[in-house]
């Protein structure tokens, strides 16, 4: 990690973070007493940030033995990172702005202490144990993964036969993709934007590309800024979705030139390219929260500039041949995590309590599970939901007997 000496703060800022985690705070609690990780190597790559450091000291509590890594070079928080080594005694290989070798060395380092259970976000470690680490995998019994995109590429190795051994998906999880996925990086996006740029929100027009649980949560967000908002779609539901909801659907072609901020949420390999960084408006600003750093085809943008120079901390100005410039943000990597904070602790909650409760049924249940990608039992799901409401101080009603059988019924009408 970078520095020891940042663990006080980190401490501190866990602290904070773990305040708005009641329901992975419950979970931690159970697994005290129980220890049902007794023992477990469980090697994750996830962003290391508070909230992280949260799942981590549950995992410990549960008895795993954890070795943790970046799932991104520039989501890393140095002082949670410190935080975990010197306080909680996790091991951790993470540097924010970390360069590529130093981020695959640091998954290879997770690799090396042979983990029984993989926790990945976006895939890469279960990637390298089915390629160059392969002599890695004969160990694993399982695996959970965090993301849309880590989800992808799981199902598409399944449907080729190569998967090795079962995921959990926690993505799929209702009270992750709902919450996690739409209002936290939701909120999240517009703060790193705003973060990095202090640029005003109001009255600019922001085009949001992808309109799945992410896209929704950052035009939600915008919208609440005061921004007249674009989405762009590839699907007519979702697009549909997206004008019934009050937005400009559109293309790719006919928003580049009247965008003012380009947010990218899709998942999906170049959304922006070189025409439409040619078309756009001098001062237009790009950023993605997919993901992957794919989604702005950054090397088309390099060839179309005739000087490039860094402006602020996580902004890139490129001039493009007749004078305009185009602002890339964070090196088009995940803005929130990067020039922001990530979810806030509220919903990485519930995410992490499904990877806490994943982790724990796949030490339970490998052994009967085929390699596959499951999704997370939907009793796990229910729990997490009734728990969180419970601490929020919200009651909800229960069926009543007649309702239960009237609900089993066809045949009672009017
Ligand atoms: N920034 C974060 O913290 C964060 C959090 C959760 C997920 N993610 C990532 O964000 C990405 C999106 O996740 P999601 O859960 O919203 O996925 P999703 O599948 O719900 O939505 C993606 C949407 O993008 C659309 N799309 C695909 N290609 C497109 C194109 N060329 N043009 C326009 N639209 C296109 C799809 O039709 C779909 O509606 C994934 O990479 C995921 O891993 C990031």
């Amino acid at each position: 990690m970078k520095d020891l000496g940042l663990a006080p703060t980190g401490v501190l800022r866990i602290e904070w973070a773990e305040k708005e985690m009641p329901v992975l705070a419950l979970i931690r609690e159970r697994f005290a007493k129980e220890r049902p990780l007794e023992g477990v190597r469980i090697g994750a790559c996830l962003h290391v940030t508070t909230e992280t450091a949260g799942l981590m000291r549950t995992l410990a509590a549960g008895g795993a033995e954890m070795a943790l890594c970046a799932s991104n070079p520039l989501s890393t928080q140095d002082d949670v990172a410190a935080a975990l080594v010197a306080e909680y005694g996790i091991s951790t290989f993470a540097i924010k702005g970390e360069d590529r070798d130093t981020y695959y060395r640091h998954m290879q380092s997770v690799i090396d202490t042979l983990p029984q259970i993989t926790m990945d976000d976006g895939a890469d470690v279960v990637g390298l144990l089915h390629s160059e680490r392969s002599d890695a995998a004969p160990g694993v019994i399982g695996g959970t993964e965090e993301t849309t995109t880590g989800v992808i590429r799981l199902k598409s190795m399944e449907q080729e036969g190569v998967l090795r051994y079962p995921i959990v998906a926690v993505n799929e999880a209702m009270t992750k993709h709902m919450f996690d996925n739409r209002y936290g990086t939701g909120q999240s996006t517009l703060d790193g934007i705003i973060r990095a740029t202090n640029r005003l929100i109001a009255s600019k027009i922001v085009v949001v590309v992808g309109y799945g649980w992410c896209g929704r949560g950052v035009a939600m967000r915008a919208k609440g800024h005061g921004a007249d908002v674009v989405v762009l779609e590839v699907d007519p539901l979702r697009a549909l979705e997206a004008a019934m909801d009050g937005f400009r659907v559109m293309t790719m072609e006919q928003a580049a030139p009247i965008g003012d901020i380009f947010v990218t949420a899709t998942g999906n390999i170049h959304v922006i390219r070189g025409e439409h960084f040619a078309a756009m408006k001098d001062g237009a600003i790009v950023a993605n929260t997919g993901h992957f750093n794919v989604e702005i085809d950054i090397p088309a943008l390099e060839g179309l500039a005739s000087s490039r120079r860094q402006v602020r901390e996580y902004v890139e100005e490129f001039t493009l041949s007749d004078g305009r410039n185009v602002y890339l943000l964070a090196e088009g990597r995940l803005i929130n995590l990067s020039a922001a904070e990530g979810h806030p602790s509220a919903v990485m909650d519930m995410s992490f309590a499904n990877q806490a409760l994943a982790a724990e049924y796949m030490v339970k249940n490998a052994t009967k599970l085929e390699k596959r990608v499951y999704d997370v039992p939907d009793d796990i799901d229910t729990e997490i939901a009734r728990l969180k409401l419970a601490s929020m101080g919200a009651d909800i009603d229960t069926l009543t007997a007649e309702q239960v059988e009237y609900l089993a019924s066809w045949s009672m009408g009017t």
